[in-house]
């Protein structure tokens, strides 16, 4: 076909499925555990969408079903419909960031066949995120690829809710940062690395393996786990006085719940 007829039926393609394909989307923050946590912002984001995705991520899931559950009887005035879907399990066998990339791929195929099929024209959607959609989760980032993708003309609005870190500071009735130090926050896997020189305070997500034991017994370590729900647990003091009770309590846990989700503050001793 000579260019001349090619391109313009191309834009007009383009445009005819490009407009077809809009959807909009509200990606809230539902907090991290406690039904309370929802903000007046999010109850209002969750009556204003038509369809409700849950995502559902390995062997929490039941708890979070709960959680969900509790949230929509509650706060959910209007009729809007629940979509569930299983989010894919990482491959861990690959390096990281490589693993990361194709998870976030095989994410995006999913929100996206979700989006164009459970989404009508002019409906909005609401994600219902974990803690606070910034931190360590990717839904933003996943809905930046489907944009790439170029096939739905996505649009979003981000509304912020309680993270784990929040819940954690409130629990121990602490502020997260010193007078005038910094906070730095990182995951177990990074910890296991190094204690960051540059930091005064640090708060640790995503630890399976319990970090913190490579830290100087010195630190003080203020931990929390199902924090915002009725099992919360809370340990703080001396790492060399609490490590090993944290370890022992945390595996107790898991083992009872079949999964655990804890968070951390470490802090470096006071210099004298
Ligand atoms: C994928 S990140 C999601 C964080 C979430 N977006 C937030 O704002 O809290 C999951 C990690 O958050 C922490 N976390 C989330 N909810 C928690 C809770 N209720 N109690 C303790 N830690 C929690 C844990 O470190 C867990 O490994």
């Amino acid at each position: 076909m000579p260019i001349a007829i090619f391109a313009p039926l191309l834009h007009l393609w383009l445009y005819c499925y490009g407009a077809a394909m809009k959807r909009k989307v509200l990606i809230v923050g539902i907090g991290a555990g406690n039904p309370e946590h929802m903000t007046a912002q999010a109850i209002d984001a969750l009556n204003r969408a038509d369809v409700l995705f849950i995502p559902h991520k390995g062997a929490e899931k039941q708890d979070l079903a709960r959680l969900r559950q509790e949230i929509c009887e509650r706060f959910l005035r209007s009729d809007s419909r629940l979509v569930d879907f299983d989010v894919p399990v990482r491959e861990q066998s690959t390096a990281y960031r490589e693993s990361v990339a194709s998870w976030h791929d095989a994410v995006a195929d999913i929100y996206e066949r979700l989006l164009s099929s459970e989404l009508g024209d002019g409906e909005l959607g609401a994600f219902l995120i974990w803690g606070d959609p910034s931190l360590y989760d990717s839904t933003m980032r996943v809905f930046e690829r489907i944009r790439a993708m170029g096939k739905i003309a996505l649009e979003y609005e981000v509304i912020p809710g309680i993270s784990a870190v929040q819940a954690l500071a409130a629990a121990h009735k602490i502020p997260l940062n010193r007078i005038g130090e910094s906070i730095l926050v990182t995951t177990g896997r990074r910890l296991a690395e190094d204690f960051p020189a540059a930091a005064d305070s640090v708060i640790v997500m995503l630890d399976g393996d319990c970090a913190f034991k490579k830290v100087d017994g010195d630190a003080e370590i203020y931990w929390g786990a199902y924090l915002g729900t009725s099992d919360e647990i809370l340990i703080s003091g001396r790492l060399r006085d609490v490590s090993d009770e944290i370890e022992r309590v945390r595996e107790e846990a898991r083992a009872r719940k079949g999964w655990i989700m804890d968070t951390y503050l470490l802090r470096k001793p006071v210099k004298s």
